[in-house]
């Protein structure tokens, strides 16, 4: 079986490096917020080319805290994608602030920002950019919008560890950017984790304390904070997965490549690059007619596939009729999510099982 994507691959490719950090972090007897993530936090701080990024507990909750510390929360509006993962909605509402939904430029599956700034009201106090399947949003429309309204400009870079937009890391242009480390990541751990990063000094201390009860220090809480810590376990994973991750990315970028031409001849829209970005492919995702088929032929051929997200946010159960839509009802987003398909993607897929997923694609 071809899997979509595969975790436990990454623990086999870098198996003895994994188990060596683990039995340090065993033997060494301290388990939350110690050395592992102290030397995380300043490795990955210096690969995303920030000052400062602070561990926490997953990619939900590093929205939250980013907007908490930003002093965003009820009677606050936060402009973002209808098409991301619901936690990027859930997190708003966590934050106690309410999540307008914008469309998407459909050709790139990020936040449209015409719709962005038409979504704009007096109790607009963010913008929350989502870098959808590794691929950038479009950070200098973004950004200009922001500056023009005084609004903050925050990144949600759980799916794209690493991108590049027109020469900076995704998560160095907002104010704050956020992080996943959920296993299938390009970023993973072997459990939940997450990040946020920031050039602020004054903010990456707010939010450091905001990670654990709002304590300035031990048993003395400044600030009403939460608790949201990545554990020892898992920074000393993501220590060893990141030294990988420029490369890892590499071979996803290959493989996405291999894709595009084996897929050239078919009727199959492939995923399109933003000029000047470096798209690190989280997902390798299609649009075609008949997708019900094609999953179907794929499965009994071994293949799986995912579908990511079958239904926008603003149409699930728990937010129909809650959510405020720019335009109304978001039409490309409408008309793309029937046919979007994600094929099998991850480092350690061979270029032969691209190819066949590719063949079985194209053959009638
Ligand atoms: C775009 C996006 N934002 C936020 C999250 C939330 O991350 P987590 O599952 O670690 O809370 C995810 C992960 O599913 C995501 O894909």
């Amino acid at each position: 079986m071809i899997f979509q994507a595969n975790p436990g691959a990454t623990y086999t490719a870098y198996q003895a490096e994994i188990d060596a950090a683990i039995q340090r972090v065993l033997s060494n007897g301290w388990y939350i917020l110690g050395k592992e993530v102290e030397a995380f936090e300043s490795e990955f701080a210096i690969f995303c080319e920030v000052n400062h990024a602070v561990g926490v507990a997953n990619g939900t909750d590093a929205i939250e805290l980013a907007l908490r510390a930003l002093d965003i929360g009820v009677g606050d509006e936060v402009i973002t994608t209808g098409h991301t993962a619901v936690a990027t909605v859930a997190a708003v509402e966590l934050a106690g602030a309410v999540p307008v939904l914008v469309d998407i430029e459909p050709e790139f599956y990020t936040l449209d920002p015409i719709a962005v700034e038409q979504a704009i009201t007096s109790h607009t106090k963010a913008i929350i950019a989502v870098h959808l399947y590794g691929m950038p949003a479009n950070l200098t429309a973004l950004q200009k919008i922001a500056e023009d309204h005084h609004l903050y400009l925050i990144e949600d870079c759980a799916q794209a560890h690493g991108a590049r937009y027109q020469g900076s890391r995704v998560g160095s242009t907002g104010i704050i950017g956020t992080f996943s480390f959920y296993p299938t990541k390009n970023l993973g751990a072997f459990g939940d984790g997450g990040a946020v990063v920031t050039q602020d000094t004054s903010l990456y201390e707010r939010m450091k304390a905001l990670r654990q009860y709002g304590w300035r220090s031990r048993y003395i809480s400044d600030n009403t904070g939460m608790n949201s810590r990545l554990d020892e376990l898992q920074a000393a994973i993501l220590r060893v997965k990141l030294r990988y991750l420029e490369n890892d990315n590499q071979k996803r970028r290959d493989l996405a490549r291999i894709y595009d031409e084996a897929l050239n001849s078919s009727s199959l829209l492939r995923p399109a690059v933003r000029q000047g970005t470096e798209h690190v492919y989280h997902l390798y995702v299609v649009q075609v007619d008949e997708r019900e088929a094609l999953i179907q032929k794929l499965r009994e051929h071994g293949v799986g596939t995912g579908i990511h997200y079958p239904q926008p946010i603003h149409r699930q159960p728990a937010y129909h009729g809650r959510v405020r839509t720019v335009p109304e009802d978001l039409p490309a987003l409408m008309s793309v999510t029937p046919k979007i398909l994600s094929l099998p993607l991850y480092p350690e897929l061979s270029v032969d099982d691209v190819h066949y997923v590719a063949k079985t694609i194209v053959e009638e």
